[in-house]
């Protein structure tokens, strides 16, 4: 919905606020000839490491990719089983996939993170690793997460696509998992302009090894040590990444703020549930989801009014054609089941206005009260 009056995000006009640092940075990779990996990209891994208080950063061609080479890199291999929530983008489980291995979906909890007393239960002798998702920009709940796969010597994977910054107490996203991953796609809350992703991770040999499977399995050019794939990062992206991520707390500022806007003016709606937030964490709101009742006539009427809203996601990974081989398919998911049909994601981006936020509140608060009325009559 390109022309609404309220868009879902705004990428126009962070762009155009950037425009003169963005050239720079573009130019500089241009005139240096070094397109691919370089210096650019490995100033962009130890600025964005040192942003997550990380050791070690792995920049690749996106976050699927990301998924995957942390994966690989840890060994995981057909027949393995990865644990993984039902309510996330299919990317997670398609790097699984990917290896070889089975994705083995599970519930989520009141935070739509995988709900960490439901992942001792699918556990079984094939379990290699769990990842946990932290979606829409809040952590989930990694002691208790990580208190489990160490009992069960099971790889931590951190999918922080949606979480750049988020912190869950006290500490950043990255601090639990062996492998951190994340995208950089547009419209991320760090995003580039085309495709890229990381991978943090604390381990320094897990670290070469990634490095060494995203350039073709090699260490030095031609010297193939082992198998690999192209994962790696164009400098050009590197270059945009480096400009972006000295506004990124600025931005996960503004997005604080937003979420605030949403939550003091839609909390006391009672057809709306506004997103839980765990006592210990602190999200960074790539997405707003509220929970709504008669969620498809009110995103009508917001789009009617002007107002660009969004699913995520509107088919869990089980209701998916491509999990119909799996196991994982013929499960049910309660939680998921009972809110999927009400999730709806609300304008959200650092540059929304308060007037932009209190028109979309306004026009959801008179939705329901037309509704309430004609129910009275
Ligand atoms: C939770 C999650 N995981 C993985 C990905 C995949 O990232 P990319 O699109 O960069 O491959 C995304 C991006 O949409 C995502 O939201």
């Amino acid at each position: 919905m390109p022309n609404a009056e309220i868009p879902f995000l705004d990428l126009k006009q962070q762009y155009l606020a950037l425009e003169p640092e963005i050239r720079t940075a573009v130019q500089g990779v241009l005139t240096s000839t070094q397109y691919i990996l370089g210096p650019e990209v490995r100033k962009f891994e130890e600025e964005f490491a040192l942003a997550h208080n990380a050791s070690h950063c792995v920049g690749t061609n996106n976050g699927t990719s990301s998924l995957h080479l942390a994966l690989w890199a840890l060994g995981i291999e057909a027949g393995d089983e990865v644990i993984l929530p039902v309510n996330t983008f299919i990317a997670t489980a398609e790097a699984v996939a990917l290896c070889g291995a089975i994705p083995v979906l599970v519930d989520h909890d009141e935070y739509f993170n995988i709900d960490p007393a439901r992942i001792e239960a699918a556990i079984t002798s094939k379990t290699k690793a769990v990842i946990a998702v932290h979606l829409y920009g809040q952590s989930a709940q990694m002691p208790q997460i990580k208190a489990i796969t160490k009992a069960h010597g099971l790889f931590l994977i951190e999918d922080a696509a949606q979480a750049h910054l988020a912190m869950f107490d006290g500490k950043f996203i990255g601090s639990w998992g062996d492998a951190t991953c994340f995208s950089f796609y547009p419209g991320k809350n760090l995003g580039a302009y085309g495709e890229a992703g990381a991978v943090l991770t604390s381990n320094s040999e897990l670290a070469e090894r990634m490095k060494t499977l995203r350039d073709h399995g090699s260490e030095q050019k031609y010297n193939h040590v082992m198998m690999g794939h192209n994962y790696r990062m164009e400098a050009l992206q590197a270059a945009i990444l480096r400009v972006k991520l000295s506004h990124l707390a600025e931005w996960t500022a503004n997005r604080r703020e937003r979420a605030s806007w949403y939550h003091e003016g839609l909390c006391a709606i009672s057809q709306i549930q506004c997103p839980n937030v765990h006592s210990l964490a602190n999200p960074v709101w790539h997405l707003y989801v509220i929970r709504a009742e008669q969620r498809e006539e009110l995103q009508a009427h917001l789009t009617k009014e002007g107002v660009a809203t969004g699913l995520h996601y509107p088919v869990p990974l089980n209701r998916q054609p491509a999990f119909a081989p799996y196991q994982s398919a013929k499960k049910s998911y309660p939680c998921s089941d009972s809110s999927v049909e009400k999730l709806l994601s609300l304008p959200m981006f650092p540059e929304l206005t308060e007037k932009q936020s209190q028109r979309v509140i306004n026009v959801i608060r008179s939705f329901y009260q037309s509704v309430d009325s004609k129910s009275q009559l």
